[in-house]
């Protein structure tokens, strides 16, 4: 600094100018608590203390058992912290970040993102959450009064009312074929979309993991069926992604979109929006902002003044992933889902509604206690027990949604069954 400016600046009194820092050097700083952190957890060790020492970095309130990551992921503390930093530094000097400051931060969470699913990252838009990506695929689509849309009978509000309110208000028809609630294969769900598919078929709309009972829907073999016909395919990735490994050149699908706040530990608000190469031309903007020009996907993520801090501590919650690595996560899911699983095999009371194959369920199971109301079971495990879980009475379920994150531990579970005996003996 000038030594005029130094003296300019004390006759303000507001003492010497603020160092500018860099965008590098920002994230280091943002990151610093993150980093210790990542240093513990980037090893081979897989045992249930390391899965402790994982718990131990999520923070809930005191009491809480968090078994409902399907309606709403946690956020690891230094994450959090990450985040709030950014957020400081936005506000510090608020006008040079938002349009351009941050380009190459950004652009580093766009490529770790498109990392994480094996695409590019000319693929992938930074949004804010699945009902958005979902919004811009159907308000896209430039379909005729008479062609047809499937989606089936389990998806989430999120992804059919996008298409009832931009397709079917003009003509366009929704056909919802009914899916097994307990499917013993893949084929059997299958064949429930090779059904419902008809020379006017243009689109089919399918979510990964089903909300209702954490069904897995076979993605790859229903855009495999449905691109021999010419049908574009749209999933909604808002409980598949981050739960095991996606990769998405080889599920082959056109459009995938995500929600990062649930699966991927993001701060809230951040969403993922996947379209290949070459299905990117079916696609128009949402929102049409200065740079609309932009032919890049970017152009699917330009809002003008958005949630940058929240972006830049997706990217930190990625790097959060990435130490403790997506194939250990993929396996511990399952290990999780197992363990519960086999917990309560002996027990008549307690009965399983997810399909039981690892290509049919992962990180969310739904049971139902016999004999109870699942919104009497649901009260009694969180006001007892401190345990929460999502109640599911859809498609007759009666049953409570339980998700098995990578905060979950094995004693948790244990406790998990523990009350879900004594509300079943009571
Ligand atoms: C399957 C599915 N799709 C979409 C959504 C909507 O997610 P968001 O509100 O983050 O857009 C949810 C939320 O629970 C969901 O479970």
């Amino acid at each position: 600094m000038s030594e005029n400016r130094r003296k300019f600046l004390k006759t303000l009194s507001i003492g010497t100018a603020a160092t500018l820092s860099t965008p590098t050097q920002i994230w280091a700083k943002s990151t610093k608590p993150l980093q210790a952190t990542l240093a513990d957890l980037k090893n081979d060790d897989a045992s249930e203390a390391y899965w402790e020492t994982v718990r131990s970095q999520f923070q809930f309130a005191e009491g809480l058992v968090y078994f409902n990551n399907g309606s709403l992921g946690a956020c690891p503390k230094p994450i959090r912290e990450a985040t709030m930093n950014f957020r400081n530094t936005l506000d510090d000097f608020p006008s040079k970040y938002m349009w351009g400051g941050w380009k190459d931060e950004i652009e580093a969470v766009r490529k770790k993102t498109a990392d994480l699913f094996s695409v590019s990252e000319e693929e992938i838009a930074l949004i804010h959450n699945t009902t958005e990506g979902m919004n811009l695929i159907a308000s896209s689509m430039d379909l005729e009064p008479g062609d047809e849309i499937i989606s089936a009978d389990h998806e989430h509000t999120s992804a059919l009312n996008p298409w009832k309110y931009w397709q079917e208000a003009k003509g366009v028809k929704l056909v919802t074929p009914t899916l097994p609630i307990v499917p013993k294969s893949v084929d059997e769900v299958v064949a429930n979309y090779r059904k419902a598919i008809t020379p006017k078929t243009k689109v089919i709309s399918i979510c990964h993991v089903v909300n209702t009972n954490g069904m897995i829907l076979p993605i790859k073999e229903v855009t495999a069926m449905a691109h021999e016909k010419g049908i574009l395919v749209a999933v909604d990735g808002a409980q598949g992604a981050g739960m095991f490994n996606i990769d998405l050149k080889d599920l082959a699908c056109d459009f995938y979109t995500v929600s990062a706040h649930k699966w991927l530990f993001s701060p809230k608000g951040v969403g993922i929006f996947y379209a290949k190469q070459e299905s990117q031309q079916q696609l128009k903007p949402l929102v049409v902002a200065r740079g609309y020009e932009d032919t890049s996907i970017r152009r699917f993520e330009n809002y003008n003044t958005r949630n940058l801090p929240e972006v830049l501590g997706f990217g930190a919650a990625l790097d959060y992933r990435n130490a403790i690595g997506s194939q250990k996560i993929h396996e511990r899911t399952y290990d999780l889902k197992h363990y519960f699983r086999d917990a309560i095999k002996d027990n008549h009371k307690l009965i399983l509604k997810t399909p039981e194959a690892d290509t049919l369920s992962a990180g969310i199971q739904v049971l139902e206690v016999i004999g109870k109301d699942v919104q009497e079971v649901k009260n009694r495990l969180f006001d007892e027990f401190g345990i929460d879980s999502r109640p599911m009475s859809k498609f007759g379920l009666n049953a409570v949604r339980l998700s098995f994150a990578i905060f979950i531990t094995k004693k948790q579970i244990d406790t998990l069954v523990r009350a879900l005996e004594m509300i079943a003996n009571s």
